[in-house]
């Protein structure tokens, strides 16, 4: 080839080692292919300035050129193409054998899981779960349940009235020991956990809709004693194993004796802190024995029968054990504080 069309080539094999981009490629190709300005172009024009004897030698000399730099050109085509498809490959790498993201997982509500929790300790006892309704009669919420006709609970304050005020939601759930005596034989042995409803304002331990566990044990010669063995027992499983408990004398219309049930407070152990108030003792329930009327009212003989009773609230356990600082936290449903009741089942 001759040295000047040979220079070109030189030339051009050392600007293909710098391309780099598409867009590179397509100047490159621009310079030396185009038609018009093309360098390949500008050489084959020449051919008139060349002497006649030596046209036929340098018309091949630049077919040879152009065939090198067509080939050199093709490679490089290729080459880029090739780097960009494992640069891509690279990019768009997926580890099939990392772990998946997992899914958000629902849940119980905590309340529901305090719930089963309460309950679960009185079945392994041998309790039975039964339920009753929220819309309610003044006979089975207050009448049955031994309340006075003037007694204040039943006052429009506490209690919501519904359909014109001939029913009424359930303040408590006690009404569920009516609907049970009346359709269970003795001896019984029931748990009713439900909602009850009253006209609270919310703050950070009131809402007018919580949660209740009634309890009801009725057979032959059930003693104070038993009651207090019972929640005592239970005390310690849902609290603590060395957690003590107390009876204080109180009064509700359908227990005599009635009694409001402490435990030794589990933030101290008794030695008095701000939450027991100093007096190292927290109430977790009201209890009694079940009282003749109640019996009575149940058309069950109160001569043959003795039974007792508790209530308490499941909205106020979970708060004592769990350290819930304001009971508007069940209502909000904030998954930050709802994940993190994960551990109680
Ligand atoms: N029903 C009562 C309340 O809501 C709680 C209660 C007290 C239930 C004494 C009982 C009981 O069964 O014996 O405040």
């Amino acid at each position: 080839m001759r040295k000047d069309l040979e220079q070109i080539l030189v030339e051009f094999r050392q600007e293909v080692e710098r391309v780099a981009t598409d867009e590179h490629l397509k100047q490159l190709h621009g310079k030396y292919f185009s038609r018009e300005k093309g360098v390949l172009s500008a050489q084959l024009r020449r051919i008139r300035e060349i002497p006649v004897a030596e046209r036929p030698g340098f018309g091949q000399d630049v077919n040879l050129l152009k065939q090198e730099m067509e080939a050199e050109f093709d490679r490089l085509t290729r080459t880029l193409a090739d780097e960009d498809y494992h640069r891509r490959v690279e990019q768009e790498r997926l580890d099939i054998t990392l772990p998946a993201v997992g899914l958000p997982r629902g849940s119980f509500h905590p309340i529901k899981m305090v719930e089963q929790e309460l309950c679960g300790i009185f079945e392994r006892m041998g309790y039975s779960i039964v339920e009753g309704p929220e819309i309610e009669t003044d006979f089975y919420n207050f009448g049955a349940l031994n309340f006075p006709p003037d007694h204040p609970a039943r006052d429009e304050q506490d209690t919501f009235f519904v359909a014109g005020g001939r029913y009424l939601l359930r303040t408590h759930t006690s009404p569920v020991q009516i609907r049970t005596m009346q359709q269970l034989a003795p001896p019984l042995k029931i748990i009713a956990p439900g909602k009850v409803f009253r006209k609270d304002t919310p703050d950070a331990t009131h809402y007018p809709i919580f949660h209740q566990i009634e309890g009801l044990v009725v057979a032959e010669n059930v003693s104070l004693a038993d009651l207090k063995g019972t929640l005592h027992d239970f005390a310690r499983q849902f609290f603590a194993p060395d957690v003590r408990v107390r009876l204080r004398p109180s009064f509700f219309p359908f227990v005599e004796p009635g009694a409001e049930v402490d435990i030794s407070c589990i933030f101290c152990g008794g030695s008095g802190c701000r939450i027991c108030k100093q007096s190292g003792w927290i109430e977790i329930l009201g209890a009694g024995m079940v009282h003749p009327n109640v019996f009575v009212n149940c058309g069950l003989d109160p001569e043959e029968h003795t039974g007792f009773a508790f209530g308490m609230g499941v909205d106020r356990m979970a708060i004592l054990k769990y350290g819930v600082p304001d009971i508007r936290m069940f209502w909000e449903n904030d998954v930050r504080f709802l994940n993190q009741f994960w551990y109680v089942q």
